[in-house]
């Protein structure tokens, strides 16, 4: 297939609001040797590019400069080491970059096949939250079934799918979120108890049911002593985010005393070896609940790729439940 040289995008046109965000036209990308080049049917949207936009996440080395770190699509050119792929297969696939354009190219082994009953744009929600929460939750932080997991922003792309991963997995899931009707869809992913944060205390709420065995959280600053107070003895503390802040002052004499781990990961600076690992993972074990129904993305919004600038305002007013997604295509 003869790939056009020029694309749709939009880009960061300088650091700032939503507004910086501008249509422009770009070079297709290439693909290297171990690449697929994807046709962008759709491209989610997550709070990491709005931070990238305000200047707060670059871009890694090598990366292209543009937005957008997942999308659905068809795959257009594989590079001459893909075996897995062909010209014509739908993929969703994590991307280093570049998702808000018409083309984008990402490693092969960081594509996942479509799964069986969902639509592209469904499928472009996957990627971004699915890789973020099975790579802390299961991973790096060891749910286990029976156990109990807190999951902060549970309204949010990553906390709904923490909700129904960690649910689906046979743990229970207690969450926080900001409204009365955050709360509910949440205990209807399947939350055994949501809490409305401006209204309760989420410590009382765990230490009454003897704590979590594992936190994943995206707030931090004044979450970070009240999340260790909320972890039962052999704990395990996620930091995915500092939406309030990163520092604190903080006694850790109960990390010693409870035998507490925290810890905590960002995506996308970690090998593509890393990602592809997940990517393994998450085809194994979790593709199969996607096809079978047992769990799916929660869809908020949709709004044409060159409405992006209104899709990063959507987000950044927390109005939104569940995932963004940009329709780039037709
Ligand atoms: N480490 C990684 O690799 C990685 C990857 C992807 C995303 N992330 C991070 O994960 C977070 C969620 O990402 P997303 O794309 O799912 O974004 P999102 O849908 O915009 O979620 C942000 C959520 O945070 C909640 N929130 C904001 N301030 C809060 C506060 N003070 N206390 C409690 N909740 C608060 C909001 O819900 P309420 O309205 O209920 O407050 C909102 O739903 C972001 O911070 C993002 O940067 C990290």
């Amino acid at each position: 297939m003869t790939l056009p040289d020029a694309m749709r995008a939009v880009e960061i046109s300088q650091p700032g609001g939503p507004e910086v965000l501008r249509p422009v036209t770009r070079p297709v990308p290439e693909s290297g040797p171990s690449d697929i080049v994807i046709r962008v049917a759709w491209a989610g949207v997550n709070r990491p590019d709005a931070l990238q936009r305000a200047g707060a996440y670059a871009a890694p080395p090598g990366a292209s400069d543009l937005p957008g770190l997942e999308a659905a699509g068809e795959i257009v050119a594989v590079g001459a080491e893909v075996t897995r792929w062909q010209v014509g297969d739908h993929v969703c696939a994590l991307l280093p970059g570049g998702g808000y354009a018409e083309f984008v190219a990402t490693p092969a082994d960081h594509a996942l096949p479509v799964p069986a009953g969902l639509t592209l744009d469904q499928a472009a929600c996957l990627p971004e939250t699915f890789f973020t929460v099975w790579s802390n939750v299961f991973m790096r932080a060891g749910l286990r079934a029976g156990e109990t997991l807190l999951v902060h922003g549970g309204s949010s792309g990553i906390g709904t799918t923490a909700i129904q991963l960690a649910t689906a997995f046979g743990a229970r899931v207690f969450t926080t979120a900001g409204t009365a009707e955050k709360c509910q869809i949440c205990e209807r992913l399947g939350a055994e108890r949501a809490i409305n944060y401006r209204e309760e205390d989420f410590v009382e709420v765990l230490k009454a049911e003897g704590g979590a065995h594992v936190i994943l959280d995206m707030v931090g600053g004044s979450y970070i002593p009240r999340n260790i107070k909320a972890l039962r003895t052999e704990g395990r503390l996620v930091q995915i985010a500092f939406l309030e802040s990163p520092k604190v002052e903080l006694n850790f004499a109960q990390v010693m005393l409870r035998r507490l781990t925290i810890t905590g990961s960002t995506l996308r600076p970690q090998s593509d070896a890393a990602k592809a690992e997940i990517a393994r993972q998450l085809e194994e074990k979790v593709w199969p609940l996607l096809a079978s129904g047992d769990l799916g993305p929660v869809m908020d919004s949709e709004f044409a790729l060159e409405d992006a600038a209104r899709a990063h305002a959507r987000m950044e007013s927390s109005a939104h439940i569940g995932k963004i997604v940009l329709k780039v295509a037709g």
